[in-house]
C-alpha cells in the first residue's frame, strides 16, 4: 500500500508567522527521501496554508507524484492546467471549515465535477474524487466517468474510540468492496493517525492512503529534542 504525505501543515506553521520557514518544498524532499510515494497539497481558495509559490516549486522538485487537492472551480482548473500536477483530487471546500469536512457530493454536483474532470484529463492530469464511503456516491462517480476515488475515512477516524467505530468501519468495508467490484482505483484518507490506521491499512483493495496532520504532528515531537539541542549549542 502506498503512502501519500500531505504537507499542508508544514505551510500552516510557516503562515502562522508569515515567514519563510518551515518550507513545504524542503518537507517534500525529506518525505520523499524517507519513502513517501507521493506528496499531497491542498491549495485552498483562501490560501491559508499552501501558497501558489509552493505549488510552482513543488511541481519542479517532487519526483514521486504530486497530488493537488482542489475545489471544483474554474479558478482552480486554471491553476491546475498551469502547473500540471500528476493528480488532482476534487474536494468540497468552504471558507469556515477547519479542514475538509466530508466527501464531495457527487450526486448533487455531478455535472460540475464531470466538466472540471474533463478539463483536467484533457491536459493529461489524473482525476480523483474525495467521496464518503456511500454506495450512492460511488454510483454517481461511476456515472460521471470517475474511475479514481479517495474514500473519506474522516467519520471512521472521528468515531474510532466510540461505540460507532464498528459501524463506520463496516461502511468503509462495504464501500471498498463495492468500489473494487466496479473496478475503481481506491485511495483513502482523512483523520488517519498512528493509532487508527491499522484496520484501514488492512483493506487490501485500497492502493494508497493520504495522511497529513498526524505525520506532521509526530514529526514535531520526533524532532523537538534535536532542535533544542542545536539551538542550545549555538547560543552557548
Ligand atoms: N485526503 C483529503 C481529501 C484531505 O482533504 C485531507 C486533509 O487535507 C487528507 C486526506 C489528509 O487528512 P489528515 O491531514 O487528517 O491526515
Amino acid at each position: 500500500m502506498k503512502l501519500g504525505v500531505n504537507i499542508d501543515h508544514i505551510a500552516t506553521i510557516r503562515q502562522a508567522r508569515k515567514t519563510d520557514e518551515p518550507d513545504p518544498v524542503y518537507a517534500a524532499t525529506i518525505a520523499e527521501l524517507a519513502g513517501a510515494d507521493g506528496i499531497t497539497i491542498h491549495l485552498r481558495q483562501d490560501r491559508r496554508h499552501i501558497q501558489d509559490r509552493d505549488l510552482e516549486l513543488l511541481r519542479q522538485v517532487v519526483k514521486t507524484k504530486l497530488n493537488l487537492e482542489m475545489a471544483i472551480t474554474m479558478e482552480m482548473v486554471k491553476v491546475a492546467l498551469k502547473h500540471k500536477p500528476d493528480v488532482c483530487t476534487l474536494v468540497p471546500e468552504t471558507a469556515a471549515e477547519i479542514t475538509t469536512t466530508g466527501g464531495l457530493d457527487v450526486v448533487m454536483y455531478g455535472e460540475k465535477i464531470e466538466e472540471v474532470a474533463g478539463h483536467l484529463r484533457a491536459a493529461g492530469i489524473e482525476v480523483s474524487v474525495f467521496v464518503d464511503p456511500d454506495i450512492e456516491q460511488l454510483k454517481a462517480c461511476y456515472k460521471r466517468g470517475i474511475r479514481v476515488i479517495e474514500l473519506n475515512t474522516g467519520e471512521y477516524a472521528k468515531n474510532w474510540k466510540s461505540s460507532f467505530r464498528d459501524q463506520e468501519l463496516d461502511k468503509m468495508k462495504k464501500a471498498v468492496a463495492f468500489a473494487h467490484k466496479m473496478d475503481f482505483k481506491i485511495l483513502a484518507g482523512h483523520g488517519l493517525t498512528y493509532r487508527n490506521v491499522g484496520p484501514i491499512a488492512a483493506m487490501k483493495e485500497i492502493v494508497e492512503l493520504n495522511i497529513g496532520h498526524s505525520i506532521i504532528a509526530n514529526a514535531a515531537f520526533i524532532g523537538l529534542e534535536k532542535a533544542v539541542v542545536n539551538m542550545k549549542r549555538l547560543i552557548e
